[in-house]
């Protein structure tokens, strides 16, 4: 029940506590936020209280095991927001009882444990999906339009990048941060893109990065890192990618985050810049601190609609409700049976989580190559799908070659 709980799970599960969800496929469901399982509780009280009737009334576990706790109630199925490294094990909990998954981005940290949660939601006929809004920005769902089109033809390289304020490393992040990296959790939404829009088969990977801010310069904690991936596509051409993040932006940054893409094709360019979509807007006393002066009003804004109601919508509360609506099809759809239409759900590359593996493999290289880095070997290279196996870490000088998966990525 953290930031992005309150972001965009907390404004879904209000609407569909109010209005309920309809979908053609399966007629009126209705969606109740039953329990939540967090560490201390406190914020589920807080927002019980806060909430009053917006919400249905939930019960909230804590202790040793909330997450075994909630699952033996009759929860239909689990979303997963808790820090990325502790995705893994929620997540197979989640599948061993044989609930649906939602897990938050990064998925997991190890093509491993992706092996095994698809293993667990085979063998248990459930859903496991990810959570990766930016492939449902209206500006991303265009370049994919233009791509899947053949518009703009082969990508050939781009760059990207999202900065975080420091606030997160300072407060927000700061409790589970150390020995960690700015890149894992937000590079990931690039990688996703990327690899969904673009296609093609990941190669390589490469990283760097900084230290000094939020931890000692020669610690595992970075306050910024820079990756890069080469794709090689159907016809042997390559594609380079560059993605630099960091956690240590200004507070007064005139954003909640800086977040740019530029892509080049053989016959075209595309740049996007998330925070300059058009409004730029000054209040004496809020601008740029509790209220920020670039704001995106895609992802996830506070309105009142012209017919008077209060909401909160954006790609990253349809996010959440899509894969609601997929729960909803494959238990109550009215066409086809249960297996069938999970074969349909499961094929869903944007989401499903069989579909997430060079972004895991991505992620799970840039962790092996900056844990390399900060124990004093910078500069190693992972290759992807080569002689030695799936994802394959070289260090410079070096004969030795570290096997961080064995099997195809
Ligand atoms: N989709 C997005 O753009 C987006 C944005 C922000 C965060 N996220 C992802 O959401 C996840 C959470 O991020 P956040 O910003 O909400 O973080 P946060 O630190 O605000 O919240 C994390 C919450 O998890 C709780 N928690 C920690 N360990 C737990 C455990 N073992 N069991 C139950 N609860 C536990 C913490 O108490 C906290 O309430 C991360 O994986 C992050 O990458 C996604």
């Amino acid at each position: 029940m953290g930031m992005i709980f309150d972001e965009t799970y907390r404004p879904f599960f209000e609407k569909a506590h109010q209005e309920g969800l309809y979908d053609a496929r399966c007629g009126l469901v209705n969606v109740s936020l039953d329990a939540v399982a967090t560490r201390t509780g406190k914020r589920a009280e807080k927002y019980k209280t806060e909430a009053g009737d917006k919400i249905s009334p939930f019960r909230s576990f804590t202790g040793n095991a909330p997450t075994a706790d909630m699952l033996a109630t009759d929860v239909d199925f689990v979303c997963v927001a808790t820090p990325d490294d502790r995705h893994f094990s929620a997540a197979k909990e989640v599948l061993t009882a044989g609930k649906h998954l939602l897990v938050e981005k990064p998925s997991v940290l190890t093509l491993q444990e992706v092996d095994e949660l698809l293993a667990l939601a085979r063998a248990k006929k459930c859903l496991a999906k990810v959570v990766y809004h930016k492939l449902l920005d209206p500006d991303h769902k265009k370049l994919r339009s233009l791509v899947y089109d053949d518009v703009l033809k082969h990508v050939n390289t781009g760059y990207c990048t999202l900065l975080e304020p420091k606030a997160i490393s300072g407060s927000q992040f700061s409790e589970w941060i150390t020995g960690r990296n700015p890149g894992t959790y937000v590079a990931v939404h690039y990688i996703k893109l990327i690899d969904f829009t673009f296609g093609g088969k990941l190669k390589t990977v490469t990283a760097t990065g900084q230290r000094g801010l939020v931890g000692p310069q020669d610690g595992p904690t970075w306050d910024s890192c820079q990756m890069r991936m080469v794709y090689e596509y159907e016809d042997g051409r390559e594609a380079a990618f560059d993605i630099h993040t960091s956690w240590v932006t200004p507070d007064n940054f005139p954003g909640y985050v800086e977040q740019e893409v530029q892509f080049r094709f053989d016959n075209g360019l595309w740049n996007g810049h998330s925070r300059k979509r058009g409004v730029e807007c000054t209040v004496e006393e809020h601008t740029p601190f509790d209220m920020k002066i670039s704001m995106n009003n895609h992802y996830n804004g506070s309105f009142v609609e012209p017919w008077g109601e209060r909401s909160q919508r954006g790609y990253g509360i349809e996010v959440i409700e899509r894969f609601v609506r997929e729960v909803a099809y494959l238990e109550f759809g009215k066409t086809g049976d249960r297996d069938s239409r999970l074969q349909e759900l499961t094929a869903l590359h944007y989401n499903d989580l069989s579909a997430d593996r060079q972004v895991v493999a991505a992620v799970q290289a840039l962790e092996a190559i900056l844990e390399r880095h900060a124990a004093g070997e910078p500069d190693c290279v992972v290759r992807v799908n080569d002689a030695k196996g799936g994802l394959v870490l070289y260090r410079p000088g070096s004969e030795q070659a570290d096997v961080l998966y064995s099997g195809t990525v």
